[in-house]
């Protein structure tokens, strides 16, 4: 049962529920940016792929490595890993299907992963969305944490972004805040002024543990990335959507960009904290399914 509904000329929703059950109650074609950040695992324990390689002597491996010597590949728990691995993929894949049929004409999707996972989401969305609506990968940068030792530390997410008509979807940099440039020597002083677009490569420091946009929800997400994936893929007035909603980071940045949103979480201390963080612009529904 919906008890608050989503209408075109209605009010901005916070809704508490499954996504794969709130999702199929909304109209074809309603949102023109959809923003998602999906967690990595469904529940179960996130297990690593254990393999190394050994050499083997009587040159039967089934890998030819450096100079035609050949491999064993010892693979420990990779079934393991494979059982985690595909129910991941069988809980986001309808999720992604919904996103596609929920996307308006001009609409866009923007995916937000890790280095783990991405290259298996660009197969999937291509097979989903068509490899011609493949408009980018952004690469998030930030530099925070602990170092590796033993590889290079990896500081970055990705973002893929797909269009739902690679003729009409809307896109427009010149709405975005611009960076300063690299080498502002060499450029004019009314360019430097000016700063210069983004590219598909965004540094931006996570959020802050202490300064004011945090909300204590674990995974939230810095406002200025996201500011700048509102404000180049939707017009104020549009309907925006994120259906793995958290802390309610695309509602805080719709509202202040005066676009309209849909904020969807399972979880009741994200339902919480986005009441607190947006309840002056929208209001509460729950879905239960029948
Ligand atoms: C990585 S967090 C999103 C963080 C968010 N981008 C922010 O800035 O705060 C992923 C969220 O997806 C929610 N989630 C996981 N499975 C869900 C489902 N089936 N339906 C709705 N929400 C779900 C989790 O509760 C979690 O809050």
């Amino acid at each position: 049962m919906t008890d608050t509904v989503w209408a075109p000329d209605g009010s901005n929703l916070v809704v508490h529920a499954d996504n794969a059950e709130y999702l199929p109650t909304l109209p074809d074609g309603a949102f023109t940016l959809i923003y998602v950040d999906p967690p990595f695992n469904t529940g179960r324990p996130q297990l690593r792929q254990e393999t190394r390689m050994v050499a083997n002597a009587g040159g039967s491996g089934d890998r030819v490595g450096f100079k035609g010597r050949s491999y064993d590949t010892i693979k420990g728990a990779l079934h393991r890993y494979d059982d985690a691995f595909s129910d991941y993929w069988s809980f986001l894949e309808p999720r992604l299907v919904e996103a596609w049929r929920l996307l308006a004409d001009d609409g866009t999707l923007y995916l937000h992963l890790d280095y783990r996972e991405v290259h298996y989401a660009k197969v999937m969305l291509d097979a989903i969305f068509g490899r011609e609506c493949f408009l980018n990968e952004i690469i998030w940068a930030y530099d925070y944490g602990a170092r590796a030792r033993n590889r290079w530390p990896t500081k970055h997410d990705n973002i893929l972004v797909y269009v739902k008509n690679p003729a009409k979807y809307h896109f427009d940099n010149a709405e975005v805040d611009r960076e300063p440039y690299m080498a502002p020597g060499l450029v004019t002083p009314a360019k430097r002024e000016l700063g210069k677009l983004p590219t598909d490569v965004w540094w931006h420091t996570i959020v802050s543990p202490t300064g004011k946009e945090k909300t204590g929800y674990p995974t939230q997400k810095p406002e200025g990335l996201v500011r700048r994936v509102v404000a180049a893929s939707s017009r104020p007035g549009d309907w925006c959507l994120d259906f793995f909603a958290g802390s309610g980071t695309l509602g805080a940045v719709a509202a202040k960009l005066g676009r309209k949103f849909v904020c969807v979480d399972q979880n009741q201390p994200a339902i919480d904290i986005m009441l607190k963080r947006l309840g002056a612009h929208a209001t509460l529904a729950s879905h239960q399914p029948n």
